[in-house]
């Protein structure tokens, strides 16, 4: 190792490792509900990825007013309220200009606050004391800071808060759950294509299912359904259009704080024993991107983060290696012609949701009908099934919805 390697390296390791939360309020147990809670919530790895920032910890006493009855998605923004994307320390707190500001906080970039609902008010109170409210006008300042915990000099500071800091509105929203409308917030956010496609394979039951448990997306929007780089899905079987719409999904909840932490490929719904169907991210800066081994694929926007569920729109559809191969293939060359003596092709709604009802199917339980099972090699496979159980259907939906941009 070159001795500039060495000090990039030095200089890499550093800058990824800057500070661990967890390991800050280990050291403090009046705040280890606190904690457990940034943990749980996976706000710690947001805090972990940034610099310039500041935890306002609630003591173990004032965190039940947060914890009881309220489901995990709210403690997460009402925790998130907590995290200011500025470095404040006690000093700057008495030094603030006009004695009073607002500052941005984690809940701003979850995609569910409007306004400046995820801004916190931080005034110089009389009497030495400096407030905290939600930054909506004439919201009660009814935090106060009460001491220094711990400070890595303009990296983290860690501050103690009296009270939780609440926002209108934000103790009341409700919790995602199987009734959780996933069609319509991916309508709203530009991914009809993705949309339709799940209703009419019914993985939008897998997906509705897997919510609970915890689940994220990553919803291509509909201009990745267009231009060359589309891969042709009705070249796939309705079982691979099944995974390939599978593999779109992660079975656990990884806002993307937590996927910026994951250095190991991440399996998705359609991972099973006899596939990997897996992924990786990789990040630079803000900005997170996936890579299937075939292509990558830029992380857009932020759909929906409430924990144990969120959706991220994705720029292109993404290709996995079990189904692409190494090198992607929009246009497949000579397919094999239609089979003369065609199978009674069955219909994807009828055939596909039934293996995949229990998002880790156990892998060979039903050789014949999973998508995985029959061949490893997407080549051989395609050879035996590509077209001759191609879903007309599919072909017609992605048709009309690519035509039909404004449906
Ligand atoms: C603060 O963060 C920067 C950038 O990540 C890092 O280089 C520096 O070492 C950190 N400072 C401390 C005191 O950890
Ligand atoms: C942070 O510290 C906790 C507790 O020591 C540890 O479990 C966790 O793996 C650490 N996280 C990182 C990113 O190093
Ligand atoms: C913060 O709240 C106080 C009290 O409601 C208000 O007077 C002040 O203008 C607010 N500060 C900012 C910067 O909005
Ligand atoms: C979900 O939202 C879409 C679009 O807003 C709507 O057409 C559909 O009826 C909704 N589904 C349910 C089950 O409410
Ligand atoms: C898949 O099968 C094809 C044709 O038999 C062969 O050329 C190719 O190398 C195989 N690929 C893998 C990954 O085994």
């Amino acid at each position: 190792m070159t001795a500039l390697h060495f000090f990039l390296f030095t200089l890499f390791t550093v800058s990824v490792h800057a500070h661990n939360i967890t390991e800050i309020l280990n050291q403090f147990p009046e705040y280890s509900v606190f904690n457990s809670y940034l943990s749980q919530t996976k706000l710690a790895d947001e805090i972990n990825s940034r610099e310039t920032i500041t935890v306002l910890a609630l003591p173990n006493g004032a965190m039940s007013a947060v914890v009881d009855k309220h489901p995990l998605s709210v403690i997460k923004n009402v925790l998130s309220l907590h995290v200011l994307l500025d470095y404040f320390d006690g000093t700057k707190l008495h030094k603030i200009s006009d004695g009073t500001t607002t500052s941005t906080t984690l809940y701003q970039t979850t995609g569910n606050a409007h306004g400046n609902v995820g801004s916190v008010n931080i005034t110089d109170l009389k009497g030495g004391k400096v407030g905290f409210g939600s930054a909506i006008p004439n919201s009660p300042l009814a935090s106060t800071y009460t001491k220094s915990v711990k400070q890595i000099q303009y990296n983290i500071s860690v501050l103690e808060v009296s009270a939780p800091i609440i926002a209108p509105g934000i103790l009341t929203a409700p919790a995602p759950s199987g009734d959780f409308n996933i069609t319509g917030a991916l309508e709203k956010a530009g991914c009809k294509t993705f949309a339709s496609l799940l209703v009419k394979s019914g993985v939008l039951k897998t997906y509705q299912t897997a919510i609970e448990k915890g689940l994220t997306i990553f919803a291509p929007n509909d201009e990745a359904f267009k231009g060359a780089k589309v891969p042709d899905l009705s070249q796939l079987s309705s079982a691979d259009v099944v995974s390939l719409l599978q593999y779109h999904a992660i079975p656990s909840y990884t806002p993307i704080g937590t996927l910026k932490t994951k250095k190991d490929p991440i399996s998705t719904l359609a991972t099973n024993g006899a596939s990997k169907y897996d992924l990786k991210a990789s990040t630079e800066g803000d900005q997170v991107t996936l890579d299937t081994g075939v292509d990558s694929s830029r992380i857009a926007s932020t759909v929906i983060d409430s924990t144990p569920f969120c959706i991220f729109t994705v720029d292109s559809v993404l290709l996995p290696e079990e189904l692409y191969g190494k090198s992607p293939s929009p246009a497949p060359g000579p397919a094999p012609e239609t089979s003369p003596t065609p199978a009674p092709a069955p219909a994807p709604e009828a055939n596909s949701p039934t293996p995949m009802m229990s998002p880790p199917a156990p892998p060979t339980s039903s050789p014949a009908d999973s998508p995985t099972a029959d061949s490893e090699n997407s080549t051989a496979k395609k050879k035996n099934a590509g077209n001759v159980n191609t879903p007309a259907l599919l072909k017609a939906l992605l048709t009309v919805s690519v035509s039909m941009p404004n449906m």
